[in-house]
């Protein structure tokens, strides 16, 4: 790590998101960017030291400015780094035929249930090697980081064995320690009942709880337990029974709920305590009540709905009953095969009535909390990691405005400058 400060000056506007680390914002307080104009940060050793105007910043660094490795943010838009609470990151292969098949009819159910979909990603997964898997993966890690992206999470679910679902999340494991984009891990085993247990989908939920979870846990490769709870795929019963298996190991409660059919899995997760409800497209009245309640956080996926052809999830009525919203990419070979967070929030704004500022919350201070990061990341205030991205763009609105363009000009990651544009 180099020694010296780094110092970000003259951000046309600094996007703080002060005071949100303790808990996810919610309501009208999602929009409260606390945005400095002119706006400097002093960072040392990998953390900011001292959020302000750069008048403030000059003055109080005075004799010390010298010492510092300069970076001119003028006319620049600065964020903390985004955060992607929700990936299938670590997978082998690709799905454009079914793309093709989709936009000739078929839906995405009906390609799953003939076998494809996430059966023939997992028949790719188990094929690759450990270094396949992560050389195809750490290139779309690559990407991430492109589109402003420092930290994603990670989900197992394409091994649907013990073996390969450990050979997934060692890859991510590995990735974590070697990329600069941080990756923090989910299992999820209960991604789909593999075709071999198809007529006793009891007994793989057995082997889930009884031989993955333990192992999974016993070598720490995971934070998150996460599971498929849709019609056709685990019951909210058996959903119920993998989620609380996985609180016992210390695996924290994740699900992806009510993404094809209304199926009580936002009503789920606001029992289990969840610490994330994901998709939530046909999410009840009841449901959205409950995790306003329980405060779990709605990581909203407008990517895959766009992908899907699908009406996307009601984002605007989520924020205005106080659940707190997250959004994510859903990256994966089959419903979102997509790295870029910034075109995720243009979905928000456009596809589920969000606002500009709303989107942004909802992509790092949220997404942070989504995955119990929301002490260390997502929002840029002293002690926090210098996790920082500069926009060549002059305000959060031209972000959301000028879609379809990646703005990203720098990405810094524990005060590293990891991602430049500057000759571009
Ligand atoms: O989150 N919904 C389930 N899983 C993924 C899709 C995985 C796939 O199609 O490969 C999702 O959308
Ligand atoms: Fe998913």
């Amino acid at each position: 790590m180099n020694r010296r400060p780094l110092l970000i000056r003259h951000a046309s506007q600094l996007v703080t998101l002060k005071g949100s680390s303790d808990a996810p914002l919610t309501g009208k307080a999602m929009e409260a960017l606390h945005i400095i104009e002119d706006g400097s940060v002093w960072i040392e050793e990998g953390i900011i030291q001292s959020v302000g105007t750069d008048r403030e910043i000059a003055e109080k660094y005075g004799s010390r400015l010298e010492e510092a490795r300069v970076i001119d943010a003028t006319g620049r838009l600065v964020t903390p780094g985004l955060v992607d609470p929700h990936t299938h990151l670590v997978y082998a292969g690709s799905r454009e035929n079914e793309f093709e098949m989709r936009l000739k009819g078929a839906t995405y159910m009906e390609i799953m249930n003939a076998g494809g979909g996430i059966h023939a990603t997992t028949a790719a997964t188990q094929k690759a090697t450990h270094e396949q898997l992560y050389e195809e993966s750490r290139k779309r890690l690559d990407l991430f980081l492109r589109h402003g992206v420092t930290t994603v999470e990670a989900k197992s679910g394409y091994g649907l064995t013990l073996e390969h679902e450990l050979k997934q999340l060692e890859v991510a494991r590995e990735l974590n320690r070697n990329h600069p984009v941080d990756v923090v891990s989910t299992f999820m085993g209960a991604h789909a009942v593999p075709v071999a247990y198809r007529e006793r989908p009891d007994d793989f939920v057995e082997r889930v709880i009884r031989e993955m979870i333990p192992e999974v846990a016993r070598r720490k490769l995971a934070e998150f337990n996460d599971v498929f709870c849709e019609k056709g795929v685990f019951t909210p019963e058996q959903s119920r029974r993998i989620l609380e298996a996985g609180k016992e190991w210390g695996l924290l409660p994740k699900i992806h709920a009510d993404e094809i059919e209304p199926y009580g899995g936002a009503e789920l997760a606001a029992e289990v305590g969840a610490v994330s409800a994901d998709h939530l497209l046909k999410a009840s009245e009841r449901g959205i009540r409950a995790l306003a309640e329980k405060g779990v956080v709605a990581v909203l996926l407008p990517g895959t709905a766009f992908f899907l052809m699908a009406e996307s999830a009601d984002g605007r009525r989520m924020i205005d009953a106080g659940v707190p919203v997250a959004l994510s990419t859903d990256c994966n070979p089959g419903s979102s095969p997509t790295v870029s967070m910034p075109l995720i929030m243009n979905l928000g704004c456009l596809k589920m009535g969000m606002t500009p500022a709303e989107v942004l919350t909802a992509a790092t201070i949220n997404a942070a909390h989504a995955i119990r990061r929301g002490r260390e990341i997502g929002s840029i205030e002293e002690g926090k990691k210098a996790d920082l991205v500069l926009f060549d763009v002059p305000n959060y609105m031209s972000l959301q405005y000028a879609f379809g363009v990646n703005h990203v000009h720098t990405v810094i990651k524990g005060g590293e400058v990891v991602l430049s544009n500057e000759n571009r």
